[in-house]
């Protein structure tokens, strides 16, 4: 390494970053340092076209200034109240508003930072449901295979990637896991919902057999697969999960952690698949990202059977420091009103058609072996080079960094779940960049 090279690195040496390659990126770091609209600036200048809205959580565009000013304003105000035993009004005003828009009777919220918190959060309501309602047994859980729930330990232990656990020893006990629904031959470059799969929900039945729905407190899938590179539900997946739950008395979780807040063509993939969950997770895109905030939303029922006991009693013994932070609030209120003043949900479902075509003209582009789609977001799936997996792609997205445009590598499958804001004439910018980049990469 050059001299000023090796100056920069130890520069760089103290921040530990997450899920990054640290040593590779602290070599030639890459730098945002402004953001406005679809853009990022970079600290050489340059603009770069947000492809993953920021990380499938800036729905409504960077710098919105109604979000700057209601933090702002908030921070002005009252920095923080305390959220165990006192509150402040828009912590209620955003649960409502939270209420008023999720399907079904999904009206009860409990707020965390993350969506790594809000998964825990959940795992630890449906323990609590029922072992209020006597049935103290239940305490395994199912996830699926390529899931993604975040790192706590909980989220880790239902999710379904190998690299995320194995370094961590046993984690949560008691889980097991449903095959994922992808199949290359069976269901390759589907425009939306692929046609098969549905009886992979069945998988279910073979766990509850083996182990008996007395022991079992939920399922958690995200409806739409999104860090293991958008695998979207076959058609009848989601309805057959929600089937299977009912007759064995299992609580059905959906992490909207990316699918929420208009990114699946609808409000919420629950909205979207028709397919009303106990709970869903939410957290990207909830604050628009200008402030960390996550939620969970159970439905009516599951906070009732909670609500027992002396009145003077904690119901859940559960809750964070920052649960409901009153700028976390004041972004998300100001958020929601952005949502619902542009029509960004619908906005986003008018374009999905436009966005569909644009993802599935990539078929026969270098290097790619399926196109996936649904709603605002893409995946374009790579030949792995031999021996290397994963390098093409990131090469891919280093090249396409360079020509002005953000994609998120995963394996060898790039992401792209555009700002719902974005423009048809972006639209086409993307995927042109996309497409020199797959040429110029070898
Ligand atoms: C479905 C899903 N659940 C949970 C998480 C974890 O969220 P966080 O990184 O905010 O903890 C993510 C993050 O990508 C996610 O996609």
């Amino acid at each position: 390494m050059p001299d000023s090279a090796q100056t920069a690195a130890n520069d760089l040496a103290p921040y530990w970053m997450p899920f990054t390659a640290n040593r590779q990126f602290k070599r030639a770091p890459r730098l945002f340092v402004a953001a406005e609209g679809l853009y990022y600036t970079t600290d050489d200048g340059r603009q770069v076209l947000d492809g993953i809205s920021g990380m499938w959580c800036v729905n409504a565009g960077h710098g919105r200034r109604e979000i700057v000013e209601a933090i702002r304003a908030q921070a002005g105000r009252m920095d923080y109240a305390t959220a165990f035993q006192m509150s402040h009004p828009a912590a209620f005003e955003l649960a409502a508003r939270l209420a008023a828009i999720l399907p079904g009777d999904l009206d009860r919220v409990f707020f965390a930072n993350s969506g790594s918190e809000a998964v825990d959060t959940a795992l630890k309501i449906a323990l609590a449901y029922h072992r209020v309602r006597g049935e103290a047994g239940r305490v395994r859980f199912v996830g699926r295979e390529r899931g993604y729930h975040g790192v706590g330990f909980g989220g880790v232990a239902v999710g379904g990637i190998a690299n995320n656990r194995k370094q961590f020893g046993n984690m949560l006990g008691g889980v097991d896991h449903l095959p994922h629904t992808y199949d290359r031959s069976k269901m390759v470059f589907s425009r939306g919902q692929p046609d098969w799969g549905a009886h992979l929900a069945d998988e279910l039945e073979r766990i509850v057999a083996l182990h008996d729905a007395s022991t079992i407190a939920a399922v958690i899938v995200e409806p739409m697969a999104g860090s293991t590179g958008v695998l979207v539900p076959p058609k009848g997946y989601l309805e057959r999960l929600r089937a299977v739950c009912d007759r064995h008395g299992i609580l059905l979780i959906f992490d909207e952690v990316i699918t929420g807040f208009g990114r699946v063509g609808a409000g919420f993939a629950a909205e979207r698949f028709g397919v009303l969950p106990d709970m869903i997770t939410l957290a990207k895109a909830l604050t628009n990202a200008a402030v960390p905030m996550s939620a969970v939303a159970v439905r009516t029922g599951v906070y009732d059977a909670l609500m027992q006991g002396p009145e003077g009693a904690i119901e859940l013994f559960h809750g964070y420091t920052y649960s409901a932070h009153p700028l976390a609030c004041a972004a998300a209120l100001a958020t929601l009103d952005i949502y619902r003043r542009d029509g960004l949900f619908a906005r986003a479902a008018g374009l999905a058609q436009y966005w569909e075509d644009a993802v599935h003209a990539l078929k026969g582009a270098p290097h790619v072996v399926d196109l996936r789609n649904i709603g605002l977001v893409g995946a374009v799936e790579l030949e792995p080079r031999a021996g290397a997996p994963g390098a093409r792609a990131y090469d891919v997205f280093l090249e396409c960094f360079r020509n002005g445009l953000l994609v998120r590598q995963t394996g060898d499958i790039l992401a792209l779940a555009p700002p719902l804001t974005i423009e048809k004439t972006e639209v086409d910018r993307m995927f042109e960049t996309l497409a020199k980049a797959l040429k110029a990469v070898g």
